[in-house]
């Protein structure tokens, strides 16, 4: 099997191809990957040598260079992720969620081969209580959910159309290795160590499912190999947690391990004014997946958070090259602002 990963140096994808070049010894992977700012070669740098694995630099919405790879199977996860950078500039969502996904769509027809389809929980909204299923409507809030919503329909769209054999995933919150400090997760893992200020949208009780990456990793394997063509699955891990929760948990673990008092990293918890149109709670039903294709999460969140926090000490060198980076300008123009309010 020749699988085609894009957006493979990115932060899931890289856990992603690491995950099935050891699952499967039989498979060839090629990356596609445009190398944006969230694209970082360093995160796939032990498995670079392997001969069953390809680099190529790309965009996925380049139909030219699409046509002179050859794969059996595409998994897309190639997009633009983060929320807020949407917020600010919503046309490249637009441009590689929705025209790039458009791209593979067209090459996965023409060469009849499965599509797998990586999507998120966001595309179905916020509710109060109970949690989505994949019948539930999409209610995309923020420009980032609505080009995946939208690249979701477009999947359907040549399922219907064309007999596409594609799948959809959609998953909640990820956190672990390899994920880039604008996220919540390593951001205060990373302002913590860096003994900065922490900033905690609104009142810090939006909730969210998270997930470690590489139960996700699994997961979408499992989609692959069982999954039914047609189908769409959701995948969480019944973890929910009101942000500020996490905030105070990453914060306990950071002094226990620099040997500090528990509270004496509190301070830097500084609430700043919400995100626009910020989702107030995500929630998903995984019962399908579960039933269906056989996973389930196994790790647990505590044990995760200590292992996250544990990679990110020993990895200094990989984020100080992020945070030295174009990343640090983002960073003072949307945070700067924020920690004065
Ligand atoms: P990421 O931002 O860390 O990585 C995205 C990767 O895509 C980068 O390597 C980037 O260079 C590449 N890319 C961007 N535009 C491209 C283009 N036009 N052509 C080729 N490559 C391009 O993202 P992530 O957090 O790893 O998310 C991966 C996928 O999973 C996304 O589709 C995202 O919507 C989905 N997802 C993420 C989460 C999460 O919590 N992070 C949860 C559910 C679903
Ligand atoms: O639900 C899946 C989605 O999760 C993915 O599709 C997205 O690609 C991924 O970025 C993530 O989106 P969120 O907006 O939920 O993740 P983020 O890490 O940006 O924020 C998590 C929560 O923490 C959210 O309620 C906003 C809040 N937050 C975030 C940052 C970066 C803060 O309070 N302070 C912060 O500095």
């Amino acid at each position: 099997m020749k699988l085609l990963v894009t957006g493979g140096a990115g932060f899931i994808a890289s856990n992603y191809i690491r995950y099935v070049l050891s699952a499967h010894p039989g498979y060839r992977v090629i990356n596609l990957d445009k190398l944006t700012y969230a694209g970082n070669l360093e995160n796939l740098k032990d498995i670079e040598a392997s001969d069953r694995y390809t680099f190529i630099k790309g965009d996925i919405g380049d139909g030219e260079l699409l046509r002179k790879i050859e794969f059996d199977a595409i998994i897309n996860f190639a997009a633009e992720s983060h929320v807020d950078r949407s917020i600010l500039d919503a046309q490249p969502f637009l441009q590689t969620n929705v025209i790039g996904t458009c791209s593979l769509l067209e090459i996965a027809r023409q060469r009849g081969c499965v599509f797998l389809h990586i999507s998120t929980d966001e595309v179905y909204g916020s509710t109060p209580e109970g949690a989505f299923n994949e019948a539930s409507p999409l209610l995309p809030n923020s420009p980032y959910a609505a080009s995946k919503a939208s690249s979701d329909l477009l999947v359907r769209s040549y399922m219907e159309t064309h007999d596409l054999k594609a799948m959809i995933t959609r998953c909640s919150n990820n956190y672990g290795p390899y994920q880039f400090p604008e996220k919540l997760i390593p951001l205060v893992i990373l302002n913590a160590l860096n003994r900065k200020p922490i900033p905690v949208y609104g009142d810090g009780m939006n909730v969210r499912d998270w997930i470690y990456v590489m139960d996700h990793c699994r997961a979408v394997d499992a989609v692959f190999h069982n999954g039914a063509t047609g189908e769409i699955y959701n995948i969480g891990s019944r973890n929910e947690r009101p942000n500020i929760e996490i905030v105070k948990l990453i914060l306990r673990k950071v002094s226990e391990k620099l040997g500090l008092n528990e509270g004496d990293l509190m301070d830097l918890i500084t609430f700043v004014k919400d995100r626009k149109g910020h989702d107030r709670r995500y929630a998903i039903d995984p019962a399908k997946i579960e039933r269906d294709v056989r996973w389930k999460p196994e790790m647990d969140f505590e044990k995760g958070i200590t292992k996250t926090i544990e990679w990110y000490i020993s990895n200094k060198e990989w984020w100080q090259r992020i945070l030295t980076r174009e990343y640090m300008e983002y960073y003072t123009t949307q945070y700067g602002e924020r920690l004065k309010t």
